[in-house]
C-alpha cells in the first residue's frame, strides 16, 4: 500500500478584496468582496513506503498548502488523499500517532519552558510507555547531540540547536511519515549537513516515508532520489531527481577569494568566469568536475576562501518550465 496517495487535490482560498485607501476600507466595511486564488490545482502522484521524496517549487507554489491538507490541518476545495490509509482532515486519533509535521520556520516546542519539558509532554499525547519513551529520547540525544540543550529555555537556543530540538519532539513517538517543511531553512551550512545526515538515517532505520520541501538544492540533491516539482499551484514534474539534475542544473557554481589580484583570463582554465574583480571571482564548472577545478583553483592560484554552490532552485524550475518540456 502507499503511504500517501493523491488524486486531484485542490484548494482555494477565499480572499477578501478591497478597493485603495480610506474611501476602499469604508466601502469594504458595507460590501464585502472576494477573490479566489487556487493555491494547489489538480494535483496527483503516489509516494511508496520507505521513500524519501523532494517537494520542489518556487515561493507562493502551493508546497506548504499541499503539506497542510496531507497533514489534516487544512481541508481540500476538491479531490482525494489518502495518508497512512487514512484520510488526513477526519484528523483520526491512530492517524495523528503516525506522522509528524516539521516546519523549519515555525516553532511546535514551548517557547518559555526546556524542551524536554515539552518532550513529556508529547509523550502523553502520544500515550508512548515510559521505556520507549526513555529509548528513543537517549537515541535521539545522542543521534543529534542534543545533551546540552534540553533544560535550557527555548528561547535560549540557537536556531540550529533548537531545529534539532524540533527535530527530537516532532520524531519521538517514531512516526513512520515525516512531513517536512523546510527543514534546514537559516541553519549554517554545518547544521545543514548534520539534520540531513539525521533524516537520511531516519528513513532508512525505520523505512519512514519523508516528503520534504526545500529552497535549497543540496537538500535535494544528498536525500532524495525522486522530486515533485510544482509550479502555480500545479505539478510539474514527478521523476528521478538525477535527469532533472543534468538537465538543467549541470553546473555548479564555484566563489573564490583571492590574497592577491587574479585576472579573469588567468581563470579561464578553471571554467567560465561569471563575476571578476580583484581578489574575487565567480567561477561555472561542471558538475562532475567541481573537485577536481577546486583543487585546481586552490593549487595554482593564492585563494583565501573557497565555496561551492548548488544552482539556485528557482532557476532549476524556470528552466524546466522554459523548455515547455513536461
Ligand atoms: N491561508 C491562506 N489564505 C489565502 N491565501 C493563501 C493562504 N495560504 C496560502 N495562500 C496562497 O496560496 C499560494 C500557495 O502558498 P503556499 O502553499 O504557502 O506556497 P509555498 O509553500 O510553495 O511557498 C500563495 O499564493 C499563497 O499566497
Ligand atoms: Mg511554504
Amino acid at each position: 500500500m502507499a503511504a500517501i496517495e493523491v488524486e486531484k487535490l485542490s484548494k482555494t482560498f477565499r480572499v477578501p478584496e478591497k478597493d485603495e485607501g480610506l474611501w476602499g476600507s469604508v466601502k469594504a466595511l458595507f460590501h464585502r468582496r472576494f477573490r479566489n486564488t487556487t493555491a494547489v490545482s489538480e494535483v496527483s502522484f503516489s509516494i511508496e513506503e520507505g521513500e524519501l521524496v523532494g517537494f520542489l517549487g518556487a515561493n507562493g507554489a502551493g508546497k506548504t498548502t499541499t503539506l497542510k491538507m496531507l497533514s489534516g490541518l487544512l481541508h481540500p476545495t476538491e479531490g482525494r488523499a489518502s495518508v497512512l490509509g487514512h484520510v488526513p482532515w477526519r484528523r483520526e486519533a491512530e492517524f495523528q500517532k503516525r506522522f509528524s509535521l516539521v516546519m523549519g520556520y515555525r516553532s511546535q516546542l514551548w517557547w518559555e519552558i526546556p524542551a524536554q519539558e515539552t518532550f513529556r509532554l508529547n509523550q502523553e499525547i502520544y500515550e508512548i510507555p515510559e521505556a520507549e519513551y526513555r529509548r528513543n529520547l537517549d537515541e535521539l540525544v545522542d543521534l543529534l547531540d542534543l545533551s546540552d540543550c534540553l533544560s535550557v529555555p527555548v528561547k535560549k537556543l540557537s536556531l540550529g540547536q533548537r531545529m534539532k530540538a524540533e527535530l527530537a519532539a516532532a520524531i519521538l513517538h517514531k512516526p513512520k511519515l515525516l512531513l517536512l517543511d523546510e527543514p534546514t531553512l537559516g541553519l549554517d551550512v554545518v547544521m545543514q549537513k548534520r539534520l540531513r545526515l539525521f533524516i537520511l538515517d531516519y528513513n532508512k532505520r525505520n523505512n519512514a516515508t519523508v516528503l520534504l520541501t526545500s529552497h535549497n538544492m543540496e537538500d535535494v540533491v544528498e536525500l532524495c532520489r525522486r522530486i515533485l516539482i510544482i509550479d502555480h499551484g500545479k505539478l510539474l514534474y514527478d521523476g528521478p531527481l538525477r535527469q532533472v539534475v543534468e538537465k538543467y542544473a549541470p553546473l555548479k557554481v564555484i566563489r573564490v577569494d583571492f590574497r592577491e589580484a587574479v585576472s579573469a583570463a588567468d581563470l579561464e582554465p578553471v571554467g567560465r568566469v561569471t563575476e571578476s574583480s580583484e581578489l574575487r571571482a565567480v567561477v561555472e564548472v561542471p558538475r562532475a568536475e567541481v573537485s577536481a577545478r577546486a583543487a585546481k583553483l586552490l593549487s595554482k592560484f593564492p585563494v583565501s576562501d573557497l565555496t561551492i554552490d548548488e544552482t539556485p532552485i528557482q532557476d532549476v524550475v524556470r528552466r524546466i518550465f522554459a523548455s515547455g518540456e513536461t
